[in-house]
């Protein structure tokens, strides 16, 4: 089977990853990749996806993962169906779960599966009043995509009704903030659960949990995501079970009725609150660095389980994951989240150890191939360093082994990955 994977990130590489694996797989295409996944297949430079659907046709492409949600909210989907191509992911329909925070919201009403109370509005006036009635902080969305920071915890009344006035007026995030979701805020602890979708039927991944802060302790600036582990055990089977039942089916029937089948990675940020799981937002593709933990899990071929999905056939396949857990770093440039920094050649030392080479490996993000051939940090999130144990702590063991093994000028990292699973080990 020959496959394009369109992104450009640590979470598709990590998908390039699992298809290596796979003894189904004969050729990998990224569109565009990054500076690494050249090692693992051919990267291809067209954008438009009129001209990516011809290369598809051109060259016996069978399936296409788009990582992304850019992509899916502006119809790569539906433009490869009509075409008559296979491709994985929602079409842009089904997409704006992810790309209106207010579809979203009003979705969730709808299909009464829990999430915090809120209004959306584009009336300033209403969310004055609203804000009126909460007790602070109080959580301010953009509605539309703002590329991870149209989300603002205002500590104050005062605060929120500023950062609301900001986004009304275009000021803050231009289109996206004309509308607003205002919202109680949930104090709790968040999980990333991952559901693929074929539309009806859906296969539930071992649940992950990311570091969203760019500090220990959860301190400092949000960030696309600064380490992730998987599977938690802050999932326990009643924990899957409610979320099978009140959130995951509701939400694929829903979603059918209304005439927008969900087919995909339907992406549940999970707020635990008092033991219950209250919705904070839906994304619909999989998380970036949840990914590059979940996928090398995988025990069954990764191909299988995207085909199937894509082409509405989940019921009929068993999919198996190994016993083991698996523990992502990620290692971010200078500069990070607040401006890109000026490209750093990365050195991995070259340890001879066979415990490491087994266990680990990393995942790459933000780096370009130079004319020399040895890759640079272009900024940004850089790269993942993944371990793989029996335990949590062998797993987040190994791949703080292989952090100390990366090294470019400027490398941060947090160094508490995995820490409510542990304690503060
Ligand atoms: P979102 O893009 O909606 O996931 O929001 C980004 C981050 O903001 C989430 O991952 C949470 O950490 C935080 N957040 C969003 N909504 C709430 C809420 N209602 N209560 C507490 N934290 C929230
Ligand atoms: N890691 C969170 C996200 O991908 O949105």
């Amino acid at each position: 089977m020959n496959i394009l994977i369109v992104g450009a990130g640590g979470r598709e590489y990590s998908i390039g990853l699992a298809m290596k694996r796979d003894e189904n797989v004969d050729k990998l295409y990224f569109a565009p990749g990054n500076g690494a996944t050249d090692e693992l297949g051919e990267n291809l430079s067209i954008s438009d996806f009129g001209e990516l659907a011809s290369f598809v046709e051109d060259n016996g492409i069978d399936l296409t993962i788009v990582g992304p949600e850019a992509p899916l909210v502006d119809g790569i989907v539906d433009l490869f169906i009509d075409r008559g191509l296979t491709i994985f992911g929602p079409t842009a329909a089904a997409a704006q779960l992810e790309g209106s925070k207010i579809f979203m919201k009003n979705f969730l009403a709808r299909h009464n599966v829990p999430t915090a109370k809120y209004i959306e509005t584009d009336s300033l006036d209403d969310a004055v009043k609203f804000i009126g009635t909460l007790e602070a902080p109080i959580v301010v969305k953009a509605d539309g995509l703002c590329g991870g920071k149209g989300v603002i915890i205002a500590q104050s009344a005062d605060e929120a009704k500023v950062a609301a006035a900001d986004m009304l007026s275009g000021s803050s995030f231009g289109n996206a903030g004309m509308s607003i979701v205002v919202e109680e805020f949930l104090d709790g602890y968040e999980l990333s659960v991952f559901a693929i979708c074929d539309g009806k039927d859906y296969i539930v991944l071992p649940a992950a949990q990311d570091h969203k802060r760019l500090l220990n302790d959860d301190q400092g600036p949000n960030t696309g995501g600064m380490g992730a582990y998987a599977p938690t055990p802050l999932v326990d089977d009643e924990i899957y079970q409610k979320l099978k039942e009140r959130v995951i089916e509701p939400t694929l029937k829903g979603m059918e009725d209304e005439g927008m089948p969900f087919t995909g990675v339907l992406f549940i940020g999970v707020m635990m609150v008092k033991g219950e799981p209250i919705i904070l937002e839906y994304n619909v593709r999989f998380g970036d660095p949840e990914c590059e933990e979940i996928m090398p899990l995988l025990k069954s071929p990764a191909s299988e389980l995207f085909y199937k999905a894509a082409t509405g056939n989940l019921k009929n396949i068993e999919i198996d994951f190994y016993d083991k857990y698996a523990v992502g770093v990620v290692m971010a440039s200078k500069d990070y989240p607040y401006k890109s920094s000026a490209p750093a050649e990365i050195v991995v030392d070259k340890i001879l150890h066979d415990d490491l080479d087994d266990n680990s490996h990393i995942s790459y993000a933000g780096v370009d191939r130079g004319d020399d051939g040895k890759l640079y940090a272009t900024g940004g999130r850089v790269l993942v360093c993944v371990g793989i144990g029996d335990s949590i702590s062998q797993a987040r063991d190994r791949a703080y082994m292989l952090v100390g093994q990366v090294h470019f000028v400027g490398k941060q990292c947090r160094t508490d990955i995995a820490y409510q699973a542990l304690g503060n080990s």
